[in-house]
């Protein structure tokens, strides 16, 4: 029987009404399509997340909000994850951490890459604080990723446009999660 294609989810984590957060998962979904994943793109927004709610810890998985559990059946479908992330404050949107706390088992030991964007920076301050708290979900960051700085001016009509590189830059990130996304499901229970 032919082996599955990995379930990657591109995921817009800006929940800001107006975002440049869709036109750059559209593009990054766009470059996953074709690559070696079964690819999905969601937005945050569409799971409605309020601030964290749920009475009993995360890692017992004892859901009692709809909302949880239509996100936990979300994100436990995915064998890896692109984040695509802006930044806020030099750090991950608000949106994203709670997002991520919602759910432990659903995130352990899978990968995650990141498309981020912001003025200056690119959202690199943010991403590295994402790796961070990413890592005591189990997760695995990858090394490779796309940066886009001054993400407002590589916008043409609402699409994204960029050079060569950074769709370059984009085949090394997706070629690395699809090497560890077939790995580590060895280690799921
Ligand atoms: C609350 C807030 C804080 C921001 N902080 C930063 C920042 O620290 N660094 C940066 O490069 N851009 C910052 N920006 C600019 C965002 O990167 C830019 O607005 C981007 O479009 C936000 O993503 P979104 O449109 O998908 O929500 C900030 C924007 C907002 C709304």
């Amino acid at each position: 029987m032919a082996e599955r294609p990995p379930v990657l989810h591109t995921i817009v984590c800006s929940t800001r009404p107006g975002r440049v957060g869709s036109a750059v998962g559209t593009w990054a979904h766009a470059a996953a399509a074709h690559g070696g994943f079964d690819a999905r793109l969601l937005e945050l927004a569409d799971f409605a997340l309020p601030v964290f709610d749920e009475p009993e810890h995360p890692r017992l998985g004892r859901y009692q909000h709809e909302h949880t559990k239509r996100w936990s059946a979300s994100v436990a479908s995915a064998d890896a994850f692109v984040f695509v992330m802006p930044e806020y404050n030099y750090a991950p949107p608000p949106s994203w951490l709670n997002a991520m706390t919602y759910l432990v088992r659903e995130w352990q030991y899978k990968p995650a890459a990141f498309v981020s964007y912001g003025a200056l920076s690119g959202g690199m301050r943010s991403v590295q604080l994402a790796k961070q708290i990413m890592t005591t979900f189990k997760m695995v960051p990858m090394l490779e990723g796309v940066v886009l700085p001054w993400v407002a001016q590589k916008l043409e009509n609402g699409r994204l446009a960029v050079s060569a590189d950074t769709d370059a830059a984009a085949r090394a990130m997706l070629d690395e999660l699809l090497r560890w996304a077939r790995v580590l499901p060895a280690l799921r229970g």
